[in-house]
């Protein structure tokens, strides 16, 4: 077997049903689940329709690449929201569909990584979306880990990071809006960025998947191409954002997403894909693109959201130490207590699972920048959270 497997971490949720393993909640409290980002909300009924009117399309081997339509729905869509005008994408060879964001992060540090370098290194966020570490361990590189903290607002200060890190460095993801700290990159902190990976030479990996929720409809998060727009690149050079139908359009099963930037880098890319074996079915491709035509469904899902921070950041309002994520759908508490205490005490009590933050970032030499927090999803119903809310006020008042 591959030696390098021996390296993954076990996925945060085995180590949460460990945490659980035993004890029994109130059988009086229904069970309410904060713990996994799965969206809930209904998805698109056009896009479901779309989806089995085209199902006999299933008779079709698709192409990697996916259909023209699609690339320049998704086109289309990238330079509305990211303001590209005048810098627009190119379908033909500034995108590419892929089946989810998950497996295009992983699928991406295969094709980026250079195991031939002295050091093959992937710098990420601490805390972090797990695919970054499983992607960069497999590929055979090295991973240095950038403290997501209080302290820096949730996002590293790119500028005082060891020089030694940028030149090993060969592909950085970053996450904006952030899982789980829903922090938003600046142009500033793209500009630095920007500069850092000319210097160094790297290709940084944008997730953006929680780009299209967020709670004041006049200033949607800036993402990493508009960033490139805005500074004036001609071209989207070591850039590559990642986006996904999942919590925008509540479409997680669809599996369904976007890969757009640098044109050279995307054909390298396109042909490890190839071998890869990841092309998106047809059908999943024309809903797709139904999908990616719309956005009133789009606000609706973002009301939703909305109206679920605003009910339970005002019954948390000082009981815990929280504060309103400028984007996505996590709440990311501080926690009086470690983070593993927290979240198995509140399901003991209140039959509540929420995920520890340790479990989402690793150890380095200032500690484990998740400690002390948990994080919280807001994908139940309205209802669901308001109660989930109402019970940690309960259990937050003994302390
Ligand atoms: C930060 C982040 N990136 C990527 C994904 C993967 O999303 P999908 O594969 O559904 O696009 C998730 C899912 O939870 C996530 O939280």
């Amino acid at each position: 077997m591959n030696p390098d497997l021996n390296l993954l971490h076990p996925y945060p949720f085995e180590k949460l049903a460990q945490l659980k393993a035993g004890i029994e909640p109130p059988a009086g409290l229904a069970h309410i689940a904060l713990s996994i980002g799965e969206p809930k909300h209904e998805p698109p009924q056009f896009v479901l329709e779309t989806l089995s009117r085209n199902l006999n399309r299933v008779s079709n081997y698709p192409a990697t690449k996916g259909l023209p339509e699609l690339r320049q729905a998704i086109a289309r869509w990238a330079t509305e929201r990211f303001q590209l005008a005048g810098n627009e994408l190119d379908p033909e060879t500034q995108v590419l569909p892929v089946n989810g964001t998950r497996e295009a992060l992983f699928a991406f540090a295969q094709a980026i990584v250079d195991r031939t370098a002295e050091r093959p290194l992937v710098v990420s966020p601490n805390p972090f979306y797990q695919i970054y570490e499983g992607a960069a361990l497999l590929a055979g590189a090295d991973i240095a880990f950038l403290n997501c903290t209080a302290e820096n607002g949730y996002i590293p200060n790119f500028s005082e990071v060891d020089p030694t890190i940028w030149r090993d460095c060969q592909l950085l993801y970053l996450c904006s809006p952030g899982n789980p700290t829903g922090a938003v990159l600046t142009l500033e902190h793209w500009r630095v960025l920007l500069d850092l990976a000319d210097q160094y030479d790297f290709v940084i990996a944008s997730d953006e998947c929680y780009s299209e929720l967020y709670f004041d409809e006049a200033e949607p998060p800036m993402g990493l191409l508009q960033a490139c727009r805005a500074l004036g690149r001609r071209d989207f050079s070591r850039c590559v954002v990642f986006h996904s139908l999942s919590k925008r359009s509540n479409l997680p099963g669809l599996r369904s997403g976007f890969v757009a930037g640098d044109a050279a880098v995307l054909a390298e890319f396109l042909r490890y894909r190839t071998y890869h074996g990841c092309a998106m079915p047809v059908p999943s491709q024309l809903a797709s693109i139904a999908a990616w035509e719309d956005e009133v469904h789009v606000r609706a899902n973002r009301t939703l959201y909305r109206q679920k921070f605003d009910a339970v950041l005002k019954i948390l309002d000082g009981c815990l130490e929280v504060e309103k994520p400028e984007a996505g759908f996590y709440l990311w508490p501080r926690t009086p207590m470690d983070s593993e205490t927290f979240a198995r005490e509140l399901f003991a009590q209140q039959n509540i699972t929420v995920l520890p933050g340790n479990y989402l970032a690793r150890a380095t030499d200032v500690g484990n920048p998740g400690e002390h927090h948990v994080r919280m999803a807001l994908v139940a119903s309205l209802e669901e959270c308001i109660e989930a809310a109402k019970r940690i006020r309960v259990f937050m008042e003994q302390f």
